[in-house]
């Protein structure tokens, strides 16, 4: 995958112009940060939810799923903290009258430190002939002053969010000079804290209407639950219980396309484990869930950790899965130890008892929790920027053609197969209906006759369709078919009778996943 922000813009268009993704309501100059989904983006959307879920729920024999409401009693979110703690600090720029997260406009300023410490190291070692690793080069890439300059300001920064200062970030951003992106000035206001959830009204009079809210994540769903899935399901701690579903976030800075939107899918886990446990939990799910997202094509060097600096409300420990998107490494997923905060919380607001009681302990407690927690969009995003492919290769006169290809994993490509018949006669296109109509009850397949099969190729590739199948006239003498591989264009002849466990054991999971364990 290439890194520029050109690159992000390449991506964005390719998604409208192949139905990945839409602007919602573009109709009305669009609604910011919402978005649709388009024919093959809701096929690959699915498939990343359903690979989710397999993992999760299907190949555990101790994770149940649940699909909780979206709406919930109000009384849920004053016991989990969102009423009160779930805040942004945002500021406006007087001039430009554009609003922004404070810490957000901070840690950018530290980054751009970083890379030109960085800069300025690189540049150094290769005059002085200094390797990577070598003790030079890392005492110039600490030492350096835009590298003492982003520690100083790291460490004021975490200071000012552990004690939720919006005074001192105010004047941590006027000590670093930080100008307005848009006005270039820095005419700030105070910062205030922005509670990040929707409010709608419950009831149909306004005087008697209750506040009630969207949900900002689907983690609550899941332990107001858990006693009911617990005794419903005879699960013994540790279990986890699982679940998919929307969430919404009223997110003052709306940027990066599908990467932070107001409205978007959560796919959650919650391990509930013996309180004491709970370290070895965390590092066991960390490490699975960094196997996962390899097995699926997002491996060493794509995705990486990052400890949490400033702990959510909930958290005795927390981190980051981090995937490079063409604007830097973000986070993808979440891995949080959520103690037993949220049962505790829910138990006392209730004033009903959430422990469970453990036969081997004979003693009841509440269990600690583990969270696994992952937006089905951002890893959508993920998928695609890994996957976007610009290459030259040989065209059919022999010389060479630029093509733009998705190399999805298998996967999690929307489309698995195209099907192609030479041309639109003597047979072939009815020989390709067949294997069509064969194939289609396992795979999404699709048909295409029009323009030369090199252009079909090419349209296939834009979307990510791991396998092309053209019948030729030789078809009609050898009864095989040809089969292309997207990523390497190899063609491979195949029966046509054996063409279906051929496309099974290429899209095999048992193969993928059990590989990786
Ligand atoms: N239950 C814990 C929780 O919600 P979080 O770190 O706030 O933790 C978890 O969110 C994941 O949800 C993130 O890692 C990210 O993938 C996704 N996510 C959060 N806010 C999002 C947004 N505004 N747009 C898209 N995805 C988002």
């Amino acid at each position: 995958m290439t890194t520029s922000p050109d690159v992000f813009q390449k991506i964005v268009s390719h998604t409208k112009e192949h139905g990945f993704i839409f602007q919602s309501s573009e109709l009305y100059d669009g609604l910011g940060a919402v978005y649709d989904y388009g024919p093959l983006g809701v096929l690959m959307k699915n498939n990343l939810r359903e690979l989710w879920w397999t993992s999760m729920v299907r190949l555990q024999d101790n994770i149940v799923g649940l699909d909780a409401a979206i709406l919930m009693h109000p009384q849920v979110w004053k016991a989990s903290g969102h009423i009160d703690a779930f805040n942004d600090p945002l500021i406006d720029n007087k001039d430009s009258k554009k609003r922004y997260r404070a810490d957000v406009l901070i840690e950018e300023f530290i980054e751009k430190l970083e890379q030109k410490s960085q800069k300025e190291t690189d540049k150094k070692a290769t005059k002085e002939g200094w390797s990577v690793d070598s003790d030079e080069y890392q005492r110039f890439l600490k030492g350096n002053r835009d590298a003492k300059k982003a520690q100083e300001t790291q460490e004021k920064f975490s200071v000012a969010m552990e004690n939720n200062d919006m005074v001192a970030l105010k004047s941590l951003i006027e000590e670093c000079g930080i100008t307005c992106p848009e006005s270039g000035t820095r005419n700030w206001t105070d910062v205030r804290q922005f509670n990040l959830m929707f409010k709608a009204q419950l009831g149909a009079l306004a005087e008697e209407s209750t506040d009630i809210y969207l949900r900002p994540e689907t983690a609550q769903g899941i332990f107001v639950n858990f006693l009911n899935v617990q005794k419903s399901s005879r699960m013994k701690v540790p279990f986890g219980i699982a679940q998919t579903g929307k969430a919404f976030r009223n997110e003052i800075i709306a940027r990066q396309f599908i990467f932070r939107m107001r409205e978007f899918e959560q796919m959650e886990m919650q391990y509930f484990v013996k309180p004491g446990t709970q370290q070895q939990w965390y590092a066991y799910w960390k490490s699975e869930r960094l196997k996962w997202h390899a097995t699926l094509g997002l491996g060493v060097g794509k995705i990486r950790t990052h400890v949490h600096e400033k702990l959510a409300h909930y958290a005795d420990a927390a981190e980051d899965l981090q995937f490079q998107f063409p604007f830097g490494f973000k986070e993808l997923e979440g891995i949080h130890s959520r103690t037993d905060f949220d049962l505790k919380q829910h138990q006392e607001l209730s004033g009903r008892k959430l422990q469970y009681f453990d036969p081997e302990e004979n003693a009841s407690y509440l269990p600690y929790v583990v969270e696994t927690s992952i937006g089905l969009d951002r890893l959508f995003l993920a998928h695609l920027c890994d996957a976007f492919t610009e290459e030259n290769v040989p065209s059919g006169n022999g010389s060479e053609e630029t093509r733009t290809v998705l190399k999805l994993h298998p996967l999690v490509a929307p489309v698995k197969v195209a099907i192609f018949p030479l041309v639109k006669k003597d047979g072939l296109p009815e020989i390709a209906q067949n294997l069509l109509n064969d194939l289609k009850y396992n795979f999404q397949v699709t048909y295409d006759e029009k323009d030369a099969v090199g252009r079909r190729y090419r349209r296939q590739d834009a979307k990510g369709t791991p396998f092309g199948i053209t019948i030729d006239y030789d078809t009609l003498k050898d009864e095989a078919v040809t089969i292309r591989d997207r990523d390497s264009m190899l063609q491979t002849r195949v029966p046509l009778v054996q063409v279906k466990d051929w496309i099974t054991k290429s899209l095999s999971l048992q193969s993928y996943f059990k590989e990786s364990k």
